[in-house]
This record gives C-alpha cells, sequence and structure tokens, in this order.
C-alpha cells in the first residue's frame, strides 16, 4: 500500500515508525514531515492544509492511504474534499469527516453532544457577547477555580483557569471581546473538575471500535507541575490509575455512548477519537475529545502496540475493524521531551544537535528539527522525544534519561520528573 502521512512533529514520526513497521507499507510519503521521518520514509514539501496539492500530489503518486496526523486539516474538511471528489473519493483517509471534527472544533458542540448522550462531563452552560450578564450571573453560581473555554480551536490555549470571580469576569468578557478571534465568540463556562488526568485513544470505523493503550501527558514547563503549559513534556503508557474496573467504566459510560451517538447523528467517523479523561474519586468523567492521536502521548503509545497498525487502518477503511486483532505490548513505554532553552515563551532555532548517533537504548522521534548545511538543527520549542520500553517505568525512564543525557544542542532542557507523580 502507499500511504501519505500529514504532518511534522513527534506524533507523525512515531506514527511513520510504526507505519514503516507494517508488510503491508509499500511506500510511506510525510508531507511536509521533519528531519527524522526523513529517514524512514520520503518527505514531501506540502503543507497540511493545501488540500489542492495533496490531491494532485496523491493522484499522481497512487497513494491508497492519507493518515492525517493534526486536527488542522482535519476541521477544515480533508475527509470531505477527497470523498466529494470522484477522482480521489477511493483514497481511504484515516481521519473524520468535517462534522466529526466538529468533537475538537468547537467545545460547544462536544459539551452539547456529551449531553445529548448522556456521557460524563462537567456542568457548564455557553455564552456570546451578547450574553454577558447572564454570563456573570453563572459564574456566580460557580465555585472557584472558573474554567473558561474558547469555543474554537486556539492551538491548546483556548482554556484559562481562574482562582477568583473577579479574574474570571475579566477574562471572559477579554475573550469575548476577541482575545482569540473568532474563536472566542463563543465561550464555555465549566464546573471545575479536580483529579488526574489521563488520555484514552479509540480507533473507529464509525461502528467498531478499538481501544488503544492509554497513556499520561505532562503539560507544564517546570517539574512537578509548575510554571506555563507547553505542547507536552514526555508521557508515560499504561497509566496505573486506568485498572481493568476504571477502563470497563469508561468503556461503558464513555467511548460506547460515544460511537453509537455518532453514528445515531449520522457523522461519518473513520479515524482516531482522543478522550480527554479526569478521574475524579474513581470516576472517569470528559475534560474533552480530540479528532486525532495526542502529542507527546503518540510516541509512548505507538511502542505499545504490537499489532500492525496498517492492518487495523485498513479495517478501519473498509468497516470491518472488528476482524482485525489489536495485541499491545506488555512493556511500560515512556516519552521524555527535549525542549529548547525558553519555550514555551521565545527561544532560538537553529542549533545544530550532535549526539543522536551515541543513542543505543531509546527510540528519538523527531518534533522539531531540520536539515540545514547537512546537519539536524533545532527547528522548533519541541525538539526531541526520547521514548524508552522498560520492565517499569523507572526503567523506562533510567534509559530515556540516559539517552537523553548523551544528545546535546545548546539551551536543552527536559522535565527529569515525569512519571514521578504515579
Ligand atoms: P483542554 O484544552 O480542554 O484540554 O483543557 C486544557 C487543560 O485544562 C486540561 O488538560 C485540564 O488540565 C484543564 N481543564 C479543562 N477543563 C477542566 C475542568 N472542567 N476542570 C479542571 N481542569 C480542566
Ligand atoms: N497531549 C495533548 C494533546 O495532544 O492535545
Amino acid at each position: 500500500m502507499k500511504i501519505l502521512l500529514l504532518g511534522s512533529g513527534g506524533r507523525e514520526h512515531s506514527l511513520a515508525w510504526k507505519i514503516a513497521q507494517s508488510t503491508k507499507t509499500e511506500k510511506l510519503f510525510i508531507a511536509p514531515g521533519n528531519a527524522g521521518t526523513a529517514n524512514i520514509g520520503e518527505n514531501v514539501s506540502i503543507q497540511v492544509d493545501d488540500f489542492l496539492s495533496l490531491k494532485t500530489f496523491a493522484l499522481e503518486q497512487h497513494i491508497d492511504m492519507i493518515v492525517v496526523g493534526p486536527e488542522d486539516p482535519l476541521v477544515k474538511g480533508i475527509y470531505d474534499e477527497f470523498k466529494n471528489d470522484e477522482k480521489t473519493k477511493h483514497i481511504a483517509i484515516i481521519g473524520p469527516s468535517k462534522a466529526g471534527a466538529v468533537l475538537e472544533g468547537s467545545k460547544d458542540f462536544a459539551k452539547a453532544f456529551m449531553l445529548r448522550h448522556n456521557i460524563p462531563t462537567a456542568r457548564y452552560r455557553t455564552f456570546n457577547a451578547s450574553e454577558i450578564k447572564e454570563a456573570f450571573a453563572f459564574l456566580e453560581t460557580l465555585k472557584a477555580p472558573y474554567v473558561l473555554k474558547a469555543d474554537g480551536l486556539c492551538a491548546g490555549k483556548g482554556v484559562l483557569i481562574l482562582q477568583t470571580l473577579e479574574e474570571a469576569k475579566q477574562e471572559l468578557k477579554g475573550m469575548l471581546d476577541g482575545m482569540f478571534g473568532n474563536a472566542s465568540a463563543k465561550v464555555v463556562i465549566e464546573e471545575f473538575l479536580s483529579g488526574i488526568e489521563c488520555s484514552v485513544f479509540v480507533l473507529t470505523d464509525g461502528k467498531n471500535y478499538k481501544i488503544l493503550p492509554e497513556a499520561k501527558d505532562y503539560k507544564r514547563i517546570g517539574e512537578h507541575d509548575t510554571g506555563l503549559n507547553t505542547g507536552g513534556m514526555g508521557s508515560i503508557s499504561p497509566v496505573p490509575f486506568a485498572t481493568e474496573e476504571w477502563m470497563k467504566k469508561v468503556e461503558e459510560r464513555i467511548i460506547r455512548p460515544t460511537i453509537q451517538g455518532l453514528a445515531a447523528e449520522k457523522i461519518d467517523y473513520k479515524g482516531f477519537i482522543f478522550f480527554g479523561l479526569i478521574n475524579v474519586e474513581g470516576e472517569p468523567m470528559v475534560i474533552e475529545y480530540n479528532c486525532r492521536m495526542g502529542d507527546p502521548e503518540t510516541e509512548s503509545v505507538m511502542l505499545r502496540i504490537k499489532s500492525d497498525i496498517v492492518d487495523l487502518f485498513e479495517g478501519v477503511a473498509e468497516g470491518n475493524l472488528n476482524q482485525r486483532p489489536i495485541i499491545f505490548d506488555e512493556r511500560t513505554a515512556v516519552c521524555v521531551m527535549l525542549v529548547s532553552g525558553g519555550y514555551p515563551q521565545s527561544y532560538q532555532k537553529g542549533y545544530i544537535i550532535n549526539g543522536l548517533d551515541q543513542v543505543r537504548d531509546s527510540i528519538v522521534f523527531h518534533s522539531g528539527t531540520a536539515f540545514s548545511e547537512g546537519k539536524i538543527v533545532t527547528a522548533g520549542g519541541r525538539v526531541l522525544a526520547v521514548s524508552s520500553y522498560g520492565k517499569d517505568k523507572e526503567e523506562a525512564l533510567r534509559k530515556s534519561f540516559e539517552e537523553a543525557n548523551k544528545i546535546q544542542f545548546t539551551d536543552k532542557y527536559f522535565r527529569s520528573d515525569i512519571g514521578q507523580d504515579l
């Protein structure tokens, strides 16, 4: 099979690594890819939302399947774009239709969907700029801290958690006045939930589904979850509190009603669903849906899937996912992210990365790297994901930290407390 994978981060490098292991993969292209994916397949310099160029390329190269990494092209409707065109509708797209991607693209839609299907989530209401009085009144009925969410996509920055009512009102006004442009024209205000988070991933053909290994990610820049939010500083799988009993609750109360709800609402969904969950005193509740895999969770989740992922993707495309086995690797997998000093605020790019050839016990996925004059250089805030297996998390983490220390670039930083809270 000829496969085109879209995206350029660590998530995509780890997906590429897994796709390349399949005996069904004849040729793998990555658009646009990075310096890491260039070693696994062929990078193509087309942006993920340039649908016209992607179609032309897919037809020229006889692509059979497109695997979509990030949310942007999904929310913009890449699935529909290919399926509504006689020339490209035969190409399998792993990723939901535009209507399905709204689960991530609109927090208001996602909340209303959960309410319709009786899926446990925080109590909420949605307001626009003309309803500021009602919004203030609703805030007054809640207890601190206050959770405000821009309805639309904000590259992970659209959620504010405020400690006082005064701040909450001020920020709410700012959001409705366009703090995040059109994305905050509507704001979801919800009850604060207290607990540990866990990311659960499902692959679905719209009717059948397979639950993938769960993972926990580490979002803050500083040790012990302090400082600013980032795109993710590390991940670990499995998650100890996601026991068989807890996962059974997740499946019965959250996963099954979600898949059945999508089908009942005639929403075409063939791809990944990422359930951002929180464990509230033993009960799973949904914080958010995403219509794609998580980053940096994928950089540990891919290590834990033993089965052929292209076989699973074929099941998604053909609607017979129930006939495809999924086998987990019982070992623990972790990912430690190496980032540019200064990230998530301003940082320098273009530093030469040394020591990659010294790594023995980890798999290094590139996140923000590029080639410059024949050398691999830093090209983003998150630079490399150092992923390892271990018989337990201690062993896996020890490997990742040891190997992380062999890799050198100016102002390299990583969190050395990944997994310590579990
Ligand atoms: P989201 O973009 O929806 O994932 O939200 C970003 C982060 O905000 C989540 O990962 C949680 O840590 C936090 N968060 C969102 N909603 C809530 C909530 N209702 N209660 C507590 N924390 C929340
Ligand atoms: N790790 C969280 C996300 O990918 O959104």
